[in-house]
């Protein structure tokens, strides 16, 4: 099923110069979001993954289903302050601007093995402090998974520099 014809894209959001891969139009169509789950759970159902990681806010919404279905907890990665208890955090850049991303510290204990979701990867930037908050949690990462990837921006070949294995369901220029 192709998806990337659910994706709607917004040209200049929500700076000029950026197009926004909009994956409400994905969500909303129940077979778009069915095929998506689904594809995610067949690559990671024999992978043993213990829990999976979903990056704000996006990231939890394909985050929790695929969880969900593979049996596994959730563990949120948010922006800075949202967390309530004892947290860990990692400073990062985005595609547009900066940010910080926190973890609970007790939220992944030495050698579980993670998935770490999000919905799109374009610099890199989120993912790879999502990365380095799950192994400074003793963490085991499997894989970084996303439905969209922007190879233009050169955040997979950066993860997969770092030593990251890296899966995009589907990619823009
Ligand atoms: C988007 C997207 C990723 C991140 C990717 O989130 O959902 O998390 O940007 O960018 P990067 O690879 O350059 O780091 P955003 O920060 O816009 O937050 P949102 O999901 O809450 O909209
Ligand atoms: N996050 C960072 N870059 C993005 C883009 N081009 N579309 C949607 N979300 C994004």
């Amino acid at each position: 099923m192709p998806i990337k014809s659910l994706i709607r894209t917004i040209p200049d959001y929500p700076k000029p110069g950026v197009q926004f891969r909009d994956i409400t139009t994905l969500l909303k169509d129940a077979t778009g979001l069915r095929h998506v789950v689904d594809a995610l759970v067949a690559r990671y159902s024999d992978a043993a993954v213990d829990k999976v990681v979903g990056i704000e806010s996006r990231g939890f919404i394909v985050g929790a289903a695929v969880a969900y279905e593979l049996g596994v907890g959730f563990v949120p990665v948010r922006k800075k302050g949202k967390l309530p208890g004892e947290v860990l955090g990692h400073d990062y850049a985005l595609e547009y601007g900066t940010d910080r991303v926190e973890i609970h510290s007790d939220a992944i204990s030495p050698n579980e093995n993670i998935l770490l979701l999000d919905d799109l990867i374009a610099t890199g930037g989120t993912a790879e402090a999502a990365a380095v908050l799950i192994e400074k949690l003793g963490g085991n990462l499997i894989e970084c998974a996303f439905i969209i990837g922007l190879p233009d921006l050169g955040g997979e070949q950066k993860l997969r520099t770092l030593g990251y294995k890296t899966f995009s369901l589907c990619e823009f220029e």
